[in-house]
Protein backbone atom coordinates (compact mmCIF):
# COMPACT_ATOMS: atom_id res chain seq x y z
CA UNK A 1 0.00 0.00 0.00
CA UNK A 2 1.06 3.51 -0.88
CA UNK A 3 2.95 5.45 2.02
CA UNK A 4 2.13 8.48 0.65
CA UNK A 5 6.16 9.08 0.97
CA UNK A 6 6.45 10.32 -2.51
CA UNK A 7 3.16 10.99 -4.28
CA UNK A 8 5.69 12.96 -6.52
CA UNK A 9 8.73 12.50 -7.33
CA UNK A 10 11.44 13.19 -4.85
CA UNK A 11 13.24 16.42 -4.71
CA UNK A 12 17.15 17.50 -3.21
CA UNK A 13 20.64 17.44 -3.36
CA UNK A 14 22.93 14.70 -3.16
CA UNK A 15 26.39 14.77 -3.14
CA UNK A 16 27.66 11.99 -5.63
CA UNK A 17 27.93 13.82 -8.94
CA UNK A 18 30.14 16.53 -7.35
CA UNK A 19 32.09 15.81 -4.43
CA UNK A 20 31.91 11.74 -5.39
CA UNK A 21 33.78 9.94 -2.07
CA UNK A 22 35.29 13.10 -0.95
CA UNK A 23 32.59 14.68 1.18
CA UNK A 24 32.21 15.22 4.65
CA UNK A 25 29.87 16.42 7.91
CA UNK A 26 31.27 20.39 7.49
CA UNK A 27 30.16 20.10 3.59
CA UNK A 28 27.03 18.66 4.35
CA UNK A 29 25.76 21.48 6.61
CA UNK A 30 27.03 24.33 4.32
CA UNK A 31 24.94 22.75 1.64
CA UNK A 32 21.68 22.67 3.87
CA UNK A 33 22.31 25.99 4.64
CA UNK A 34 22.50 26.99 0.93
CA UNK A 35 19.60 24.81 0.01
CA UNK A 36 17.80 27.51 2.67
CA UNK A 37 19.45 30.68 1.54
CA UNK A 38 19.60 30.22 -1.88
CA UNK A 39 15.56 29.76 -1.93
CA UNK A 40 15.83 26.04 -3.67
CA UNK A 41 14.46 24.76 -0.38
CA UNK A 42 11.45 26.85 -0.85
CA UNK A 43 11.57 25.74 -4.60
CA UNK A 44 10.77 21.73 -3.21
CA UNK A 45 14.07 20.75 -3.03
CA UNK A 46 14.06 19.17 0.46
CA UNK A 47 16.31 15.87 0.32
CA UNK A 48 20.18 16.31 1.34
CA UNK A 49 21.73 13.08 0.86
CA UNK A 50 24.90 11.47 1.57
CA UNK A 51 26.10 9.21 -1.23
CA UNK A 52 28.87 6.99 -1.11
CA UNK A 53 32.00 7.81 1.15
CA UNK A 54 30.73 8.50 4.87
CA UNK A 55 31.50 4.38 5.92
CA UNK A 56 34.04 3.50 8.28
CA UNK A 57 33.86 0.13 9.98
CA UNK A 58 31.90 -1.95 12.04
CA UNK A 59 32.05 -1.74 15.82
CA UNK A 60 32.34 -4.84 18.07
CA UNK A 61 28.64 -5.24 18.29
CA UNK A 62 28.15 -5.21 14.33
CA UNK A 63 26.83 -1.38 14.13
CA UNK A 64 28.30 0.11 10.96
CA UNK A 65 30.16 3.37 12.32
CA UNK A 66 31.04 6.25 9.78
CA UNK A 67 34.61 7.47 9.13
CA UNK A 68 36.35 10.50 10.57
CA UNK A 69 34.94 12.73 8.16
CA UNK A 70 31.57 12.38 9.84
CA UNK A 71 32.13 12.63 13.69
CA UNK A 72 28.77 12.38 14.56
CA UNK A 73 25.53 11.25 11.97
CA UNK A 74 22.84 12.06 14.69
CA UNK A 75 24.06 15.78 15.05
CA UNK A 76 24.35 16.19 11.32
CA UNK A 77 20.74 14.75 11.26
CA UNK A 78 19.47 16.85 13.65
CA UNK A 79 21.08 20.21 12.14
CA UNK A 80 19.66 18.81 8.51
CA UNK A 81 15.95 18.65 10.41
CA UNK A 82 16.50 21.98 12.16
CA UNK A 83 16.43 23.81 8.60
CA UNK A 84 13.09 22.10 7.89
CA UNK A 85 14.99 19.41 5.23
CA UNK A 86 15.10 15.99 5.55
CA UNK A 87 18.86 13.57 5.23
CA UNK A 88 19.74 10.64 3.35
CA UNK A 89 22.18 8.08 3.55
CA UNK A 90 23.06 5.41 1.13
CA UNK A 91 24.62 1.91 0.84
CA UNK A 92 24.75 -1.61 -1.03
CA UNK A 93 23.59 -5.02 -0.25
CA UNK A 94 26.98 -6.12 -1.20
CA UNK A 95 29.95 -6.16 1.08
CA UNK A 96 31.08 -3.22 -0.33
CA UNK A 97 29.57 -0.16 -2.35
CA UNK A 98 30.78 1.12 -5.53
CA UNK A 99 33.32 3.12 -4.16
CA UNK A 100 34.64 0.05 -1.93
CA UNK A 101 32.94 1.07 1.65
CA UNK A 102 31.52 -1.11 3.89
CA UNK A 103 28.29 -2.17 2.99
CA UNK A 104 25.26 -3.91 4.26
CA UNK A 105 25.36 -7.80 3.29
CA UNK A 106 25.08 -9.73 6.63
CA UNK A 107 23.65 -6.55 8.29
CA UNK A 108 20.29 -5.43 6.41
CA UNK A 109 18.32 -5.11 9.54
CA UNK A 110 21.08 -3.78 11.83
CA UNK A 111 21.47 -0.95 8.75
CA UNK A 112 18.30 -0.56 8.74
CA UNK A 113 18.13 0.39 12.07
CA UNK A 114 20.82 2.10 12.32
CA UNK A 115 19.99 4.58 10.11
CA UNK A 116 16.68 5.45 11.57
CA UNK A 117 18.20 5.48 14.99
CA UNK A 118 20.31 8.40 13.32
CA UNK A 119 17.16 9.98 12.29
CA UNK A 120 17.56 9.44 8.05
CA UNK A 121 14.91 9.73 5.75
CA UNK A 122 16.18 8.04 2.91
CA UNK A 123 18.68 5.39 1.60
CA UNK A 124 19.92 5.23 -1.34
CA UNK A 125 20.45 1.18 -1.73
CA UNK A 126 23.34 0.44 -4.65
CA UNK A 127 24.07 -2.88 -6.09
CA UNK A 128 27.81 -3.27 -6.21
CA UNK A 129 30.06 -6.08 -5.36
CA UNK A 130 27.42 -8.06 -4.62
CA UNK A 131 27.56 -10.03 -8.39
CA UNK A 132 28.86 -13.47 -6.93
CA UNK A 133 26.27 -12.97 -4.28
CA UNK A 134 23.41 -12.55 -5.89
CA UNK A 135 23.43 -14.20 -9.40
CA UNK A 136 19.68 -14.45 -10.08
CA UNK A 137 17.18 -11.34 -11.08
CA UNK A 138 15.23 -13.34 -8.17
CA UNK A 139 18.27 -13.05 -5.28
CA UNK A 140 18.30 -9.33 -6.53
CA UNK A 141 14.70 -8.74 -6.28
CA UNK A 142 14.79 -10.73 -2.72
CA UNK A 143 18.21 -8.43 -1.48
CA UNK A 144 15.95 -5.48 -2.34
CA UNK A 145 12.98 -6.71 -0.48
CA UNK A 146 15.15 -7.55 2.72
CA UNK A 147 16.29 -4.06 2.66
CA UNK A 148 12.54 -2.49 1.72
CA UNK A 149 11.37 -5.02 4.72
CA UNK A 150 14.03 -3.80 7.32
CA UNK A 151 13.30 -0.07 6.65
CA UNK A 152 9.45 -0.64 7.28
CA UNK A 153 10.14 -2.61 10.43
CA UNK A 154 11.55 0.76 11.68
CA UNK A 155 8.65 2.45 11.88
CA UNK A 156 10.67 5.64 10.07
CA UNK A 157 9.42 6.98 7.22
CA UNK A 158 12.07 6.36 4.75
CA UNK A 159 12.20 6.95 1.40
CA UNK A 160 13.73 3.49 -0.53
CA UNK A 161 15.51 4.41 -3.69
CA UNK A 162 17.13 1.28 -5.40
CA UNK A 163 20.24 1.19 -7.63
CA UNK A 164 20.29 -1.49 -10.12
CA UNK A 165 20.87 0.30 -13.63
CA UNK A 166 17.76 -0.99 -14.58
CA UNK A 167 18.46 -4.03 -14.98
CA UNK A 168 15.92 -7.37 -14.32
CA UNK A 169 13.17 -5.07 -15.08
CA UNK A 170 13.90 -3.25 -12.14
CA UNK A 171 10.32 -0.90 -12.75
CA UNK A 172 7.84 -3.98 -13.16
CA UNK A 173 8.90 -4.75 -9.57
CA UNK A 174 10.01 -1.71 -7.61
CA UNK A 175 6.77 -0.38 -5.72
CA UNK A 176 6.73 -4.31 -4.62
CA UNK A 177 9.67 -4.43 -2.37
CA UNK A 178 8.70 -1.08 -1.07
CA UNK A 179 10.96 1.32 -3.69
CA UNK A 180 10.02 4.53 -4.34
CA UNK A 181 12.19 5.22 -7.12
CA UNK A 182 14.78 2.88 -9.24
CA UNK A 183 17.78 3.96 -11.30
CA UNK A 184 17.10 3.56 -15.17
CA UNK A 185 20.32 3.50 -16.63
CA UNK A 186 24.38 3.79 -15.85
CA UNK A 187 25.77 6.60 -14.28
CA UNK A 188 24.90 10.17 -15.84
CA UNK A 189 28.02 12.25 -16.80
CA UNK A 190 28.60 15.83 -16.96
CA UNK A 191 28.78 15.90 -20.95
CA UNK A 192 25.46 16.58 -23.60
CA UNK A 193 26.52 13.23 -25.07
CA UNK A 194 26.23 11.30 -21.52
CA UNK A 195 22.79 13.45 -20.55
CA UNK A 196 21.08 13.55 -23.91
CA UNK A 197 21.94 9.33 -24.20
CA UNK A 198 19.93 9.53 -20.59
CA UNK A 199 17.43 11.56 -20.81
CA UNK A 200 16.34 10.54 -24.48
CA UNK A 201 16.40 7.24 -24.33
CA UNK A 202 16.85 5.18 -21.06
CA UNK A 203 14.56 7.61 -19.22
CA UNK A 204 12.31 4.21 -18.52
CA UNK A 205 9.01 3.06 -19.22
CA UNK A 206 6.17 5.47 -18.74
CA UNK A 207 3.77 2.63 -17.40
CA UNK A 208 5.77 2.09 -14.49
CA UNK A 209 5.71 5.36 -13.14
CA UNK A 210 3.80 7.51 -10.95
CA UNK A 211 2.41 8.74 -7.69
CA UNK A 212 4.33 6.47 -5.30
CA UNK A 213 7.03 5.18 -7.35
CA UNK A 214 8.88 6.51 -10.34
CA UNK A 215 11.76 5.82 -12.65
CA UNK A 216 15.11 7.49 -11.98
CA UNK A 217 17.29 8.61 -14.77
CA UNK A 218 20.19 9.55 -12.39
CA UNK A 219 20.71 12.80 -10.57
CA UNK A 220 21.28 16.33 -12.18
CA UNK A 221 24.76 17.83 -13.13
CA UNK A 222 22.61 21.21 -13.41
CA UNK A 223 25.62 23.80 -12.45
CA UNK A 224 28.62 21.38 -13.12
CA UNK A 225 30.31 22.87 -15.42
CA UNK A 226 30.62 20.91 -18.78
CA UNK A 227 27.19 21.89 -20.27
CA UNK A 228 26.26 25.29 -21.80
CA UNK A 229 23.57 26.67 -20.71
CA UNK A 230 20.67 25.42 -23.63
CA UNK A 231 21.95 21.98 -22.83
CA UNK A 232 21.44 22.27 -19.08
CA UNK A 233 17.75 23.96 -19.98
CA UNK A 234 17.47 20.72 -22.02
CA UNK A 235 18.71 18.52 -19.26
CA UNK A 236 16.14 20.20 -16.62
CA UNK A 237 13.67 20.42 -19.83
CA UNK A 238 13.46 16.36 -20.07
CA UNK A 239 13.53 15.71 -16.78
CA UNK A 240 10.83 17.66 -15.42
CA UNK A 241 8.78 15.90 -18.87
CA UNK A 242 9.38 12.99 -17.50
CA UNK A 243 8.32 13.01 -13.68
CA UNK A 244 11.98 12.10 -12.84
CA UNK A 245 13.44 12.60 -9.36
CA UNK A 246 15.48 16.19 -8.99
CA UNK A 247 17.95 15.18 -7.41
CA UNK A 248 20.76 18.57 -7.58
CA UNK A 249 24.17 17.86 -7.90
CA UNK A 250 25.97 20.49 -8.33
CA UNK A 251 28.08 23.03 -5.18
CA UNK A 252 25.42 24.98 -4.12
CA UNK A 253 27.98 27.27 -2.30
CA UNK A 254 29.23 28.42 -5.56
CA UNK A 255 26.44 28.09 -7.76
CA UNK A 256 25.59 31.51 -10.26
CA UNK A 257 22.29 33.36 -10.84
CA UNK A 258 21.88 31.34 -13.95
CA UNK A 259 22.42 28.28 -12.60
CA UNK A 260 20.21 29.29 -9.93
CA UNK A 261 17.44 29.99 -12.40
CA UNK A 262 17.17 27.00 -14.08
CA UNK A 263 17.10 25.09 -10.79
CA UNK A 264 14.31 27.11 -9.56
CA UNK A 265 12.13 27.68 -12.39
CA UNK A 266 8.69 27.48 -10.76
CA UNK A 267 6.86 26.65 -13.68
CA UNK A 268 9.12 23.74 -14.68
CA UNK A 269 9.38 21.85 -11.04
CA UNK A 270 5.44 22.58 -11.29
CA UNK A 271 5.75 20.10 -14.43
CA UNK A 272 7.74 17.45 -12.65
CA UNK A 273 5.84 17.58 -9.73
CA UNK A 274 2.29 17.71 -11.33
CA UNK A 275 -0.24 15.23 -9.13
CA UNK A 276 -1.30 13.65 -12.20
CA UNK A 277 2.33 11.79 -12.19
CA UNK A 278 2.24 10.67 -15.64
CA UNK A 279 5.78 10.21 -17.14
CA UNK A 280 5.94 12.58 -20.70
CA UNK A 281 6.47 10.51 -23.74
CA UNK A 282 8.32 11.46 -27.37
CA UNK A 283 5.51 11.75 -29.37
CA UNK A 284 7.61 12.52 -32.97
CA UNK A 285 10.91 12.63 -34.17
CA UNK A 286 11.98 14.09 -37.19
CA UNK A 287 15.57 14.03 -37.35
CA UNK A 288 17.31 15.99 -34.50
CA UNK A 289 13.64 17.50 -33.42
CA UNK A 290 12.10 15.12 -30.84
CA UNK A 291 8.14 16.69 -29.72
CA UNK A 292 7.38 15.13 -26.09
CA UNK A 293 3.81 15.41 -24.17
CA UNK A 294 2.99 15.90 -20.71
CA UNK A 295 -0.44 15.28 -19.41
CA UNK A 296 -1.48 17.31 -16.13
CA UNK A 297 -3.79 17.24 -13.79
CA UNK A 298 -5.77 20.27 -14.90
CA UNK A 299 -5.94 18.87 -18.07
CA UNK A 300 -3.62 20.77 -19.78
CA UNK A 301 -0.07 19.78 -21.69
CA UNK A 302 3.16 20.25 -21.23
CA UNK A 303 5.05 20.11 -24.78
CA UNK A 304 8.64 20.36 -25.11
CA UNK A 305 10.50 20.73 -28.49
CA UNK A 306 13.85 19.40 -28.22
CA UNK A 307 16.77 20.26 -30.65
CA UNK A 308 19.61 17.39 -30.94
CA UNK A 309 20.85 18.89 -33.82
CA UNK A 310 24.36 21.34 -33.71
CA UNK A 311 22.30 24.54 -35.59
CA UNK A 312 18.78 26.56 -34.56
CA UNK A 313 15.88 25.23 -36.12
CA UNK A 314 12.06 25.75 -36.18
CA UNK A 315 9.92 22.90 -34.71
CA UNK A 316 6.50 22.98 -35.21
CA UNK A 317 3.35 21.27 -33.38
CA UNK A 318 -0.02 21.22 -33.41
CA UNK A 319 -2.82 20.83 -31.16
CA UNK A 320 -3.69 16.98 -32.19
CA UNK A 321 0.64 16.76 -31.38
CA UNK A 322 -0.78 17.37 -27.42
CA UNK A 323 -3.63 15.08 -28.03
CA UNK A 324 -5.78 18.63 -28.12
CA UNK A 325 -8.76 19.82 -30.11
CA UNK A 326 -7.54 22.97 -30.48
CA UNK A 327 -5.04 25.50 -28.27
CA UNK A 328 -7.02 27.70 -26.19
CA UNK A 329 -3.60 29.15 -23.96
CA UNK A 330 -0.22 28.51 -24.34
CA UNK A 331 2.51 29.77 -21.77
CA UNK A 332 6.27 30.16 -22.40
CA UNK A 333 7.14 27.55 -19.61
CA UNK A 334 11.01 28.47 -19.34
CA UNK A 335 10.00 32.44 -19.66
CA UNK A 336 7.02 32.41 -17.37
CA UNK A 337 4.96 34.13 -19.63
CA UNK A 338 1.13 33.81 -21.89
CA UNK A 339 2.97 33.48 -25.57
CA UNK A 340 0.88 33.92 -28.81
CA UNK A 341 -1.89 31.31 -28.98
CA UNK A 342 -1.51 30.94 -32.89
CA UNK A 343 2.24 30.56 -32.75
CA UNK A 344 2.97 26.90 -33.83
CA UNK A 345 6.66 27.22 -34.37
CA UNK A 346 9.57 27.98 -32.52
CA UNK A 347 13.06 28.44 -33.32
CA UNK A 348 15.26 25.95 -30.60
CA UNK A 349 18.73 26.51 -30.28
CA UNK A 350 21.29 24.03 -30.50
CA UNK A 351 21.30 21.47 -27.98
CA UNK A 352 18.19 23.47 -26.87
CA UNK A 353 14.97 23.23 -25.84
CA UNK A 354 11.30 24.80 -25.68
CA UNK A 355 8.61 24.04 -23.02
CA UNK A 356 5.19 25.35 -23.11
CA UNK A 357 2.01 24.49 -21.61
CA UNK A 358 -1.43 24.86 -23.33
CA UNK A 359 -4.73 24.60 -22.23
CA UNK A 360 -7.08 23.30 -24.85
C1 LIG B 1 27.28 4.06 -8.46
C2 LIG B 1 26.01 4.89 -8.56
C3 LIG B 1 26.34 6.35 -8.40
C4 LIG B 1 27.04 6.58 -7.07
C5 LIG B 1 28.26 5.69 -6.97
C6 LIG B 1 28.88 5.73 -5.59
O1 LIG B 1 28.15 4.31 -9.52
O2 LIG B 1 25.37 4.67 -9.77
O3 LIG B 1 25.16 7.14 -8.48
O4 LIG B 1 26.14 6.29 -6.03
O5 LIG B 1 27.94 4.33 -7.23
O6 LIG B 1 30.00 4.91 -5.49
Amino acid sequence: KPDGLTATPPMGWSSWNRFAAAIDDRTVRQIADHLVSSGLRDAGYTYVNIDDGWQGTRGPDGAIRPNARFPDMKALADYVHARRLKIGIYSSPGPKTCAGFTGSYGHVAQDAKTYAAWGFDYLKYDLCSGEGIYRTAAQVKLAYQQMGQALRATGRPIVYSLCQYGRDRVGTWGRDVGGHLWRTTGDIEDTYASMAAIGFDKDGDPANAGPGGWNDPDMLEVGNGGMSEDEYRTHMTLWAMQAAPLMLGNDLRTMSPATIALLENRGVIAIDQDVKGAQGRRIRKDGDAEIWAKPLADGSVAVALFNRGTTPREIRFEAEDAGLRRIGTLTDVWAGVPDNAARRAWTVPAHGAMLVRVKG
